[in-house]
């Protein structure tokens, strides 16, 4: 059969892929054009996507002969899963291989903000250390006590908490539906309405899917109910976040700072105004980049596409468009 990737992936996966299958790998700049997107994939059985393709209706309707769609990534918010799957297109993704590295970042992030790595590193490489541990001088946050605010407590957001009970953090959180009793046991976390987790946490960190209802629900109106003090980190989608109101917000000391690993729109240049607030640390949405992870990754994107076009359920397998 004949199978698209929208880039290269690892050598071993596309060998994989060649064992079985004629392979055509787009090359050149991110992300594939897309009337060349369009072009291609008529003649296909099946597609390997990332998180920045738009694979919408038009895209799936081109591919005429299209059978499975399988996206390197855990979030599948840039596919039309409901028009695949109403023209019997299996879609894949790669779930739970990334929760650990995605927790991981997510830490570092809050580690960064709250410790102000990122800015006593600059200070060094521009030859501004003048003060040697003064009482006053570049004082972070204390972790321990203060209370983490959890926005989606699934695989992510499960993992965080994890990590953040290391650390002594009290956890809050939100969800579309409330854990079972031993599970909040087991976390240690306290199910609050949206209202209470903004004006409740110290640090409040985004894990929930990007869906219509998830778009842009964190606006100015809840960001006016977080404490002066809190944070707020962002490692599941940038368009959850309106960035308008972030920034504004970070602007007029609404809020403390942030540790953002995705945005709106996605690569943000040097020009954009979070480069210039030093109380933001940035990553390019790299919640999955370890050499482990997006090994794995590749492997099961591999796998779930194989398994589709041979007839076979995927190893993950994206059920139907997810309703926050
Ligand atoms: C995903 O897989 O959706 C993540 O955003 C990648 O880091």
């Amino acid at each position: 059969m004949k199978i698209l990737l929208t880039r290269p992936l690892h050598d071993f996966a596309i060998k994989e892929l060649k064992k079985r299958h004629d392979v055509e790998i787009y090359a050149g700049k991110i992300p594939m054009p897309r009337e060349l997107l369009i072009s291609r994939i008529k003649d296909k059985d099946g597609l390997v996507c990332y998180p920045y393709d738009n694979i919408d209706e038009e895209v799936i309707k081109a591919g005429r002969k299209l059978k499975a769609i399988s996206t390197f990534s855990v979030g599948y918010n840039h596919i039309d899963v409901k028009s695949a799957i109403k023209k019997g297109i299996v879609v894949g993704y790669t779930p739970e291989v990334l929760t650990r590295a995605t927790a991981d970042l997510t830490m570092a992030l809050l580690l960064a903000i709250f410790r102000r790595i990122t800015e006593g590193d600059h200070l060094i490489r521009k030859n501004k250390w003048n003060v040697i541990f003064g009482p006053y001088e570049f004082l972070g946050t204390d972790l321990y006590g203060k209370t983490l605010g959890i926005f989606g407590m699934g695989r992510i957001g499960r993992a965080v908490a994890t990590r953040a009970l290391g650390f002594d953090m009290k956890i809050l959180y939100h969800n579309r539906k409330r854990l079972a009793v031993n599970e909040e046991k087991k976390l240690g976390a306290r199910y609050v309405s949206l209202n209470e987790l903004f004006t409740k946490s110290d640090v409040i960190s985004i894990h929930s899917p990007y869906t219509p209802q998830t778009h842009n629900i964190i606006n100015l109106k809840l960001l006016k109910k977080m404490k002066k003090t809190a944070f707020l980190i962002n490692t599941a989608r940038g368009m959850i976040v309106n960035e308008h109101d972030l920034v504004f917000a970070l602007k007029n000391k609404m809020i403390a700072g942030a540790g953002l690993d995705v945005f709106e729109n996605e690569p943000i240049s040097n020009k954009h105004p979070f480069t210039k607030m030093k109380n933001v640390v940035i990553t390019p949405h790299s919640g999955s980049a370890t050499i482990e992870t997006r090994s794995e990754m590749a492997r099961i994107t591999v796998k779930n596409l194989v398994l589709a076009l041979s007839g076979k359920r995927p190893m993950y397998q994206v059920k139907a468009q997810l309703d926050h």
